[in-house]
């Protein structure tokens, strides 16, 4: 990726090419003005020299998660947002991307969906750099507004319509150390172009046994998606959400989650607490809006879990 950005200080020719002989001593090559072709020499290529400016691939360094669940309501919006600041709160570069027609991330940031000009959909669909949609409150964020509701449809008609968000994410991913991805409740083209941009997938469920039913059609798609669209992306983890530690119901959630996805169910449970139905309303995380709150507690706990994770996959 970053490789197409890296040019050759000289016109030489390419190493490993030789200029062919002089056409005089060659009665059958091609006239002078035909463009010239070079003669392959197995030699050993030396490393080609970059431009200070030129960004190798090193360099792209943003982990891409999305946060999906086609379940409406499991607090996908409340986890992206959340842990985003907490992320933040640990030094780390953060960058929210809105992909919900909802603008529910953008609206729990204080912003309304209804007078934003530009947004998500401008970047998907005519290829307005993202940098252009990109506010910063809390932490950064890449905003929607309600028009993203046709995105879908329009980029159904476009060539590589399941990589517009990746494209798009090129421009920034070395500006920042986690792109959090917020997609609405359906398995539709805007959450296949967020499991395609994205290095891993993080799944909030409800803690409740209806919620659990979908994360097979879930796998299905992301299945789908591997194997034609991007190879390596996977579930990193599933955030139990709303959890109310009193209920039996819920504790049995839990044992099923861990029974059949084992360590990909984070420690952290999110309780359920109206607190983070308050935060939005002002605007605000929970992490600002009540800093030494349990409710913000738990998502720096989640934080800690990620960067753990992300930490050991580095190192692995
Ligand atoms: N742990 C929690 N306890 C209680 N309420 C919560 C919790 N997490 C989120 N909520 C509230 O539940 C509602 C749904 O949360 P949220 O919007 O984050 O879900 P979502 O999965 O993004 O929904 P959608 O599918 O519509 O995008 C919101 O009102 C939110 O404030
Ligand atoms: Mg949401």
């Amino acid at each position: 990726m970053g490789l197409s950005r890296i040019r050759l200080r000289s016109a030489q020719p390419p190493a490993g090419l030789d200029p062919p002989a002089e056409p005089e001593s060659q009665p059958d090559s091609e006239p002078k003005s035909a463009p010239r072709a070079y003669r392959l020499q197995v030699v050993p290529a030396p490393r080609p020299e970059l431009r200070l400016a030129e960004v190798p691939e090193a360099a792209v360094t943003a982990r891409v998660i999305a946060f999906a669940n086609q379940k409406g309501g499991v607090a996908k919006t409340t986890t992206t947002l959340n842990l985003g600041v907490a992320l933040g709160e640990r030094g780390k570069r953060v960058l929210l991307v809105d992909l919900d027609p909802q603008g529910n991330l953008t609206m729990s940031q204080g912003m309304n969906p209804d007078a934003i000009e530009r947004s998500m959909f401008d970047v998907l669909v005519h290829r307005v750099p993202i940098s252009d949609v990109i506010q910063t409150v809390e932490v950064d964020i890449a905003v929607a507004s309600i028009d993203l509701a046709g995105a879908e449809l329009a980029l159904s008609a476009l060539i590589g319509r399941e990589r517009a968000l990746d494209k798009a994410l090129v421009e920034v991913r070395d500006r920042y150390d986690f792109i959090l991805l917020d997609t609405p409740p359906s398995l539709g083209l805007l959450t296949i172009n967020a499991f395609v941009a994205a290095n891993g997938v993080i799944v909030p469920v409800q803690c409740e046994y209806l919620s659990l039913r979908g994360l097979v059609q879930l796998e299905n798609t992301l299945a789908m998606v591997r194997e034609n669209l991007n190879p390596d992306v996977r579930v990193e983890g599933i955030v139990p959400t709303m959890y109310d530690g009193r209920t039996l119901h819920a504790r049995e959630a839990i044992e099923i989650l861990e029974e059949h996805f084992g360590d990909l169910v984070f420690e952290t449970r999110i309780r359920k607490t109206v607190r983070y139905a308050e935060a939005p309303v002002k605007g605000s995380s929970v992490l600002r809006y009540e800093p030494s709150g349990p409710a913000a507690q738990a998502y720096r706990d989640l934080a800690k879990e990620v960067l753990d994770g992300a930490e050991a996959r580095e190192h692995a």
